[in-house]
């Protein structure tokens, strides 16, 4: 649990791929139906990433779209962070592929590096973020959320395969002058007894790839869904009863809470639990399906862009993902 963090979200950006996939698709070869998945998860359709682009070319845009809108250039960032579970290579991280591509590399560049935390990962890096800025040696922190994740799902697999979507957000936190501003708090926490309940296998130094590896599909990413959905109910509720209790806040102070785009009856049941009403949930679900460390920054981009959070309003962000992992921030934008 931490105290105030004096940060402000300056700047922030989301991309998806153009190619949508909907529902009747995976009826069309597996069994399961549009009227199972819509009500079962509250997802119509996903994003596909197209076979000769890469999460680096979403993390890219989102990147992009982030620094215009705070409009600053790439050279004013002090440190990179790209939050994924579907890195674009192994090694080296992601972000050092991003700090190039964003004309920043050589000699002098900045710090970057990847955070393996997958759905909760923006909310870690969003925290770290802050913690960094506030010890003085940063100034701007890009933090992305950037993934692929239709490239590690199994499209056999009918209780994965639905579920999961490709994209990107991106925000620059910076240091704020206004000292209501910033994240009043935060918890970030995990059950690594938990590991196995969403994992992939193989791949890792643990099981190498392998031609047998290959064979088994160890390469996909394997959910216990109804353990997960049980943990992330509780979970996601105790979060957010925790985030206002401990700052005396009530529902009704928040403009809007960002739940992980998980399941919409997961999101749902988190909301109810204090009584917010449905407009004031940010979903992105029903189109982009889940997209793990993606979901949180995404759906938060698209309310700041369309006017539903204004400087000022208190948000509150909640996520659990694969670890199991979880994280909560309560923010005054
Ligand atoms: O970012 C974090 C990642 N993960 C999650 O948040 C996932 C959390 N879990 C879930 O969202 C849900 O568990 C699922 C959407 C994955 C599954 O929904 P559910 O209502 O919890 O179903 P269930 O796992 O309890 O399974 C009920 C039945 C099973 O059939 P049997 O064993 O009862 O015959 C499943 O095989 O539903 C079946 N099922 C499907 N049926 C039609 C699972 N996926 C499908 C499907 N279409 N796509």
């Amino acid at each position: 649990m931490g105290g105030h963090l004096n940060i402000v979200i300056r700047g922030t950006g989301a991309s998806v791929p153009d190619h949508v996939i909907t529902n009747d698709h995976f009826a069309s070869y597996l069994d399961t139906s549009d009227e199972w998945i819509l009500s079962r998860t509250g997802i119509k359709e996903r994003r596909k990433i197209a076979d000769d682009k890469t999460v680096l070319d979403l993390a890219l845009e989102a990147s992009r779209l982030a620094l215009e809108d705070a409009k600053m250039t790439p050279d004013e960032l002090d440190l990179i962070m790209v939050c994924t579970a579907t890195p674009e290579t192994q090694v080296p991280a992601t972000a050092c592929w991003l700090q190039h591509e964003l004309g920043i590399s050589g000699e002098n560049g900045i710090g970057t590096f990847d955070l393996s935390a997958a759905c909760s990962g923006f909310i870690y890096g969003l925290v770290f973020a802050s913690n960094i800025i506030q010890g003085g040696n940063y100034k701007n922190v890009l933090v992305v959320g950037a993934e692929t994740l239709s490239r590690i799902t199994d499209s056999q697999d009918r209780s994965t395969a639905i579920l999961f979507g490709d994209g990107a957000g991106a925000a620059i936190i910076s240091r704020s002058e206004d000292p209501e501003q910033g994240i009043l708090y935060n918890e970030l926490g995990a059950d690594g007894s938990r590991a196995k309940a969403i994992w992939m296998p193989a791949g890792g130094s643990r099981d190498p790839a392998s031609i047998r590896t290959v064979n088994e599909r160890l390469h996909n990413l394997r959910m216990n869904g109804r353990e997960v959905y049980k943990f992330a109910v509780l979970k996601m509720q105790q979060l957010i009863v925790e985030a206002l209790e401990r700052t005396g806040h009530v529902a009704d102070d928040l403009a809007m809470i960002i739940p992980h785009q998980s399941n919409r009856r997961i999101m749902d049941s988190a909301r109810e639990r204090v009584n917010l009403p449905p407009e004031k949930m940010a979903v992105n679900i029903d189109r982009y399906g889940n997209t793990s460390s993606a979901s949180v920054i995404m759906a938060f981009d698209e309310a700041r862009r369309d006017g539903r959070l204004k400087a000022g309003d208190l948000v509150l962000i909640v996520a659990f993902g694969a670890g199991v992992t979880w994280g909560s921030a309560l923010i005054r934008l």
